[in-house]
């Protein structure tokens, strides 16, 4: 080092511009802001309808949650601060939700009790199970006979035996008619020899014709993100084939050793990761250099969610707008396209995210904002008349004592640092209310920026601002 990098260095530096440093610089509107398009990407292989992601955060995406996204056209990327097995169950659950013939049905067997039945079916937010005796199905069980029965009763004891059934060639609309007529909620599907094949749920041939713009696969399924350590093989390679894209969930991705074991990840799955986070034009560059094809996405931001201290504790971060720009600088640079950009961390609002948008983001993760809904997996807890829910950095001490997320950060010698705090968020009800309110500020955003579409907010321009005051929540 000679001494002029050493007197140029602040000189030098570039500008860790975030949020409440810029505007969107108004342009003329040539559509009304209820007609801009907010499709957007998640990642090579999945288009949104809505440009919302939910945050791998134990207190904010569960399949609950993951459900809720989904059919609104966003999606959720399940936490992993759980065992694989836990995590696993989440996607499934997700999976299940709103198929037709649901075919991984949870099921009890006749020797358990009103007891077990009752505790598996608010586990998995279920209203009924289909007991099953070696593979074949011998009655059903139902949140009704659960509610009115001692909970030491025998399910063989309480179940309805004459089950109405279905063959897995019904149609949709014959089924919704046999069920209409026989006025049950679920009909299960069983094989001419009675083998247990799958079950159909009133509420979930309902729901699925309410949301027109949910993300299904090809056989009608949501679809579902899961987060994966970039140090779990077996847990990702467990994970690949039932969630539709996963997600490598680390602090800090530009990490040599976390870049060569998510190659291998890459390499064994035999599909592409959304990797982050990053916040660098070289981190950007070093990934794309040696995973390549191999990568899905970028989640961008380091240090700048509602919960983060790492800029507090290690003087480190990449404030989100910055880490976007840099992001998309660098794909830029190399030509890539198809490969969306993720802003996250620190938004509050529709404004914020179009802003990310403005600096290259394709699409925004929140989870401050998703935390405070009644899909989040927190209750909500009274505090002297109102309403919150809890909201946790997975760097905190309480999420780190869970302690499945623990290589979430690197190794730094001796003890354990914490990189999040825990805080309560004012409760806002359900997620479909504030998705539409999100929505409503990304269109009315477009608009004043006199922008068409997501993607065209790319071109939109912004002035520096003094920081705004900020509210008090
Ligand atoms: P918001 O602001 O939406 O941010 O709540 C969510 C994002 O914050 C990141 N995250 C953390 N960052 N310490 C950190 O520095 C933590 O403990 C922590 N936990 C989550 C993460 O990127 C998330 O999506």
């Amino acid at each position: 080092m000679d001494s002029n990098s050493f007197y140029s260095k602040l000189s030098d530096s570039q500008a860790a511009f975030t949020f409440d440093s810029v505007l969107l610089r108004p342009g003329k509107a040539i559509i009304e802001p209820k007609d801009a398009d907010i499709s957007t990407n998640f990642s090579k292989g999945i288009r949104l309808s809505i440009p919302f992601i939910s945050s791998p955060m134990d207190t904010v995406t569960e399949s609950r949650m993951a459900i809720a996204m989904a059919r609104r056209g966003g999606i959720g990327v399940i936490h992993r601060n759980c065992s694989a097995e836990e995590e696993l169950d989440m996607v499934k659950a997700v999976k299940r939700a709103e198929s037709f013939i649901i075919r991984d049905v949870i099921t009890i067997g006749k020797d358990k009790t009103v007891k077990d039945a009752f505790q598996i079916m608010q586990k998995h937010y279920i209203s009924g199970l289909p007991v099953v005796e070696n593979g074949k199905l011998v009655g059903i069980i139902t949140n009704r006979d659960v509610r009115d029965e001692d909970p030491s009763a025998r399910i063989a004891d309480v179940m309805t035996k004459d089950v109405v059934t279905a063959s897995d060639a019904i149609s949709e609309a014959d089924a919704v008619a046999l069920m209409r007529k026989e006025k049950i909620e679920k009909l299960p599907v069983v094989g001419k020899d009675g083998s247990f094949e799958g079950l159909i749920t009133y509420k979930d041939v309902k729901v699925k014709g309410k949301y027109k713009n949910a993300l299904r696969d090809n056989d009608g399924r949501l679809l579902v993100s899961a987060a994966v350590s970039p140090f779990d093989l077996d847990r990702a390679k467990a994970l690949a084939n039932v969630a539709d894209q996963l997600l490598i969930d680390v602090a800090h991705f530009h990490n040599a050793n976390v870049m060569s074991a998510t190659k291998r990840i890459i390499d064994e799955i035999g599909k592409p990761v959304i990797v982050g986070n990053l916040g660098t034009r070289e981190g950007v560059l070093d990934a794309m250099s040696q995973l390549d094809e191999g990568v899905a996405g970028l989640r961008m931001g380091l240090g700048s969610g509602s919960i983060c201290i790492t800029s507090d504790v290690t003087r480190a971060g990449s404030p989100t707008l910055y880490a976007v720009s840099q992001a998309a600088g660098a794909l830029e640079e190399l030509g890539v396209k198809g490969v969306p950009v993720i802003a996250d961390g620190g938004m509050k609002n529709g404004g914020d995210a179009a802003l990310a948008f403005a600096f290259g983001a394709d699409a925004v993760m929140f989870g401050y904002v998703f935390a405070a809904c009644d899909e989040s997996p927190t209750p909500i807890l009274d505090i002297e008349g109102k309403q919150f829910k809890k909201h946790r950095g997975m760097g905190s001490k309480a999420a780190r004592e869970r302690g499945a997320i623990v290589d979430r950060y690197a190794d730094s010698g001796g003890k354990k640092i914490a990189e999040g705090i825990e805080m309560l968020v004012p409760y806002k009800g359900r997620v479909d209310d504030v998705i539409d309110e999100l929505v409503g500020e990304v269109k009315a955003a477009i608009g004043y920026a006199g922008k068409t579409s997501v993607a065209e907010m790319k071109q939109a321009q912004v002035l520096r601002s003094p920081p705004r005051e900020k509210k008090q929540v």
